[in-house]
């Protein structure tokens, strides 16, 4: 009986300790809940990144990140990473699990990049501006920029290599690239405007300052008519200033969409350099004009040269007769002598000379 007391009470104890113990196992967990996960869903900040969470703003970089940082708050409006060692930007670096960022702006400059990988920005279908100022881009997917509907502001300043030039002009062939309003490329000498249509987008403004760009051709310049709206910046551009600049020039005087337009000087020719291609004449640029003196030019020297073959031939076919003509001179001329000999002859006898007198 005693046996089964203690059992009975030993059993409702232990019903009591365990009850006790799953409440406040509830309790610690919903204290732990409360605490922690707001901590670590809204105020956890990168590993070596600044946030300011009433602006948005996560600030990251310290020269030593390899990686874009995987955890970046789903908060984030402004996203700037500086100066770190970023080799590759890879497919959906700025997403975690395949969730959607809402940033709108993202600012990548000075982190050494070299290769953007197709995709690279997925998952950020609100981004307005993306900077990637001041990289070594040596490899950039055609399909780079792909997913980014509502970008107004592409920077690329001193970011792309002479060999990924061409990979250039095809990423920014994107479709999704519609909405683009500025677009700037500043001091990346490329030698043409890596744009093959500008009608699909709806540039604003196009900066193409400080590039190894030389003659702008007349296809160009038709397409940047259509583009009524469109501000190009070109200064700092070795311009060619021979005939085949003819229709930039008169897009340059006409159209008032280049507002440096003053600023743009001739590197060539020689005789031109440095003379601002505002201040060139027509002549100067017209090709018209150009071809018309050289064909001038050969044109008198065929004439020249007819002439003198002519004179030549007369000479050689009447050699015969020239021979003669010349015997006769000398015939002529001897007799002359013979004459003018005489009557000195004459003159000087002093005995006529007094008969004279
Ligand atoms: C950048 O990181 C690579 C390894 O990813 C390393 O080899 C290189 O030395 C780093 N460069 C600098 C400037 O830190
Ligand atoms: C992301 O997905 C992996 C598996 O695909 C999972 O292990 C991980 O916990 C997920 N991370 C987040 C933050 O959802
Ligand atoms: C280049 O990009 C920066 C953004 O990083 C921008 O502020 C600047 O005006 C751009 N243009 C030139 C010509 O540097
Ligand atoms: C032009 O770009 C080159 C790099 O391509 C840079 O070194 C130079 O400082 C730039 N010049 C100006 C005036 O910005
Ligand atoms: C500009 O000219 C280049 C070379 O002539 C051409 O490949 C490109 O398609 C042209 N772009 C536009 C927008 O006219
Ligand atoms: C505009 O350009 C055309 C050549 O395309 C030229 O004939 C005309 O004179 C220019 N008009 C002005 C005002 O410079």
């Amino acid at each position: 009986m005693r046996g089964k007391m203690w059992i009975f009470s030993s059993a409702d104890h232990s019903k009591y300790v365990l009850s006790i113990w799953n409440q406040w196992c509830l309790y610690y967990a919903a204290v732990v809940c409360l605490l922690l996960s707001p901590i670590r869903a809204e105020d956890a900040c990168p590993y070596s990144c600044t946030c300011a969470r009433d602006s948005g703003t996560v600030t990251c970089g310290d020269g030593e990140d390899t990686e874009v940082p995987g955890d970046i708050p789903e908060w984030t409006s402004t996203f700037i990473l500086k100066g770190g060692n970023i080799s590759t930007l890879q497919r959906g670096a700025f997403t975690t699990n395949g969730t959607e960022l809402e940033m709108t702006t993202l600012s990548l400059p000075f982190n050494g990049i070299q290769a953007i990988e197709p995709y690279a920005f997925l998952g950020l279908p609100r981004l307005h501006l993306l900077d990637l100022s001041h990289n070594q881009l040596e490899s950039i997917s055609a399909r780079a920029f792909h997913g980014l509907p509502e970008l107004r502001s592409l920077f690329l300043n001193h970011s792309v290599l002479p060999c990924a030039a061409a990979q250039l002009s095809n990423a920014l062939s994107a479709q999704s690239l519609r909405n683009l309003h500025r677009l700037e490329l500043a001091g990346n000498k490329l030698k043409s405007i890596p744009l093959s249509r500008f009608d699909i987008y709806n540039l604003h403004v196009l900066v193409l300052i400080n590039n190894s760009i030389e003659s702008i051709g007349w296809e160009n310049v038709t397409n940047l008519y259509q583009q009524r709206r469109m501000r190009v910046y070109l200064s700092l551009n070795p311009f060619r200033c021979t005939c085949e600049l003819e229709a930039f020039y008169y897009w340059l005087k006409n159209s008032s969409q280049c507002p440096d337009a003053g600023s743009l000087l001739c590197r060539e020719p020689e005789a031109r350099r440095g003379i601002p291609v505002e201040k060139l004449r027509g002549e100067d640029v017209d090709c018209m004009n150009e071809n018309l003196e050289a064909v001038s030019y050969v044109f008198l020297g065929l004439v020249l040269a007819l002439i003198g073959v002519v004179f030549l031939m007369v000479l050689y076919l009447n050699r015969g007769g020239i021979k003669r003509w010349l015997n006769n001179i000398r015939e002529a001329c001897r007799d002359q002598m013979e004459v003018y000999h005489y009557r000195y002859e004459q003159d000087s006898d002093p005995r006529l000379a007094n008969v004279a007198v």
